[in-house]
């Protein structure tokens, strides 16, 4: 079988999605694009930037890659912090990536996200097809990037597919850079700290995922027959939509004494700027999509795996 790449194989989303992937095909049909060197992960591992073309033609064709996973990228306050970085690695990423998926004819995957929707967004049940006026360079990465996938499908026929990542919450990699992931922080400093000081309003609502669910959707999405398809810049995804006031309430009933203080900064804009729900008949209509974890059951599997987690690395020190 043609190995599958992944990059970006190391954040929020590569953390669990190459263990799925490495079950369903084989461990040694996955190859982990790294940007420093990684030692000690039990995975096939290269060395590379996704900006740096001849570098990648060279690992696609030395493992002769038939699909691709294009998770590498800044997020949302990483973006904010850099933003001729952020435009580099998403759009010129991006477009390496495109290029040589065309090439090989690969079938590729490229996450979106909740940041291509801004303040003029309809905020309730958004729809697929809406208003696109984002305010970060991140979502403004993410729409240019939507629109480019969908000109390589016409264009060159590339079997691109996508999916607008709400805030998704997991446990094998550390929180990354992003708005939404206080939701991942405040089951560290949960467990470790009994306490958490977040950076947004308590009110704020957000579209959420558990990474479970996310990981199976992202596959369903790149198993589904391409004439599925309907959509070539990136569907809407979503499973549930809580506020962090919500998520403590549901930490509150397994962790007792936890005590979350709000301390909202320039983060809360951002947030301010996306949808608090999301529509997502389309995927659902399209492949099949429907998520099964609510916030109670995520919570409790996060910290049950959390709690795993840290005890692991403890007893290791
Ligand atoms: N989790 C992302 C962020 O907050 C949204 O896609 O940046």
């Amino acid at each position: 079988m043609k190995k599958i790449l992944v990059t970006g194989a190391f954040g929020l989303v590569g953390a669990d999605l190459v263990p799925a992937l490495s079950e369903k095909y084989g461990k040694n049909n996955v190859i982990l694009l790294a940007h420093k060197t990684v030692t000690k992960v039990p995975f096939n591992i290269e060395k590379g930037d996704v900006r740096k073309k001849p570098q990648l033609e060279k690992i696609i064709k030395k493992h002769n890659i038939g699909q691709i996973y294009h998770l590498a990228g800044l997020l949302s306050v990483g973006g904010e912090k850099n933003p001729p970085l952020a435009w580099d690695v998403n759009m010129n990423g991006l477009r390496t990536i495109l290029d040589l998926a065309v090439r090989y004819r690969c079938r590729l995957f490229w996450p979106s996200s909740i940041a291509v929707f801004g303040p003029t967004t309809p905020k309730i049940n958004t729809p697929q097809r809406t208003i696109l006026e984002p305010t970060t360079i991140y979502g403004t990465t993410k729409l240019a990037g939507e629109l480019l996938c969908r000109y390589y499908h016409q264009k060159y026929g590339l079997d691109v597919r996508s999916l607008r990542y709400p805030g998704l919450i997991g446990f094998n990699a550390p929180p990354g850079d992003g708005t939404t992931e206080y939701s991942v922080h405040i089951f560290y400093e949960g467990l470790l700290k009994n306490s958490y000081v977040c950076f947004l309003k308590k009110d704020t609502r957000l579209p959420m995922m558990f990474i479970t669910d996310a990981i199976k959707g992202t596959i369903k999405l790149m198993d589904a027959r391409s004439d599925k398809i309907s959509i070539r810049t990136s569907y809407n995804f979503s499973a549930v939509s809580f506020t962090p006031q919500d998520l403590v309430k549901e930490i509150k009933k397994l962790l007792p004494g936890f005590v979350c203080t709000y301390k909202p900064d320039h983060r809360q804009k951002i947030a301010d700027s996306w949808p608090k729900s999301i529509n997502d008949r389309v995927a659902g209509k399209d492949w099949g999509w429907r998520h099964e974890y609510d916030i109670s059951r995520m919570t409790k599997e996060m910290l049950d795996k959390l709690r795993l987690k840290l005890k692991i690395r403890v007893n290791k020190v």
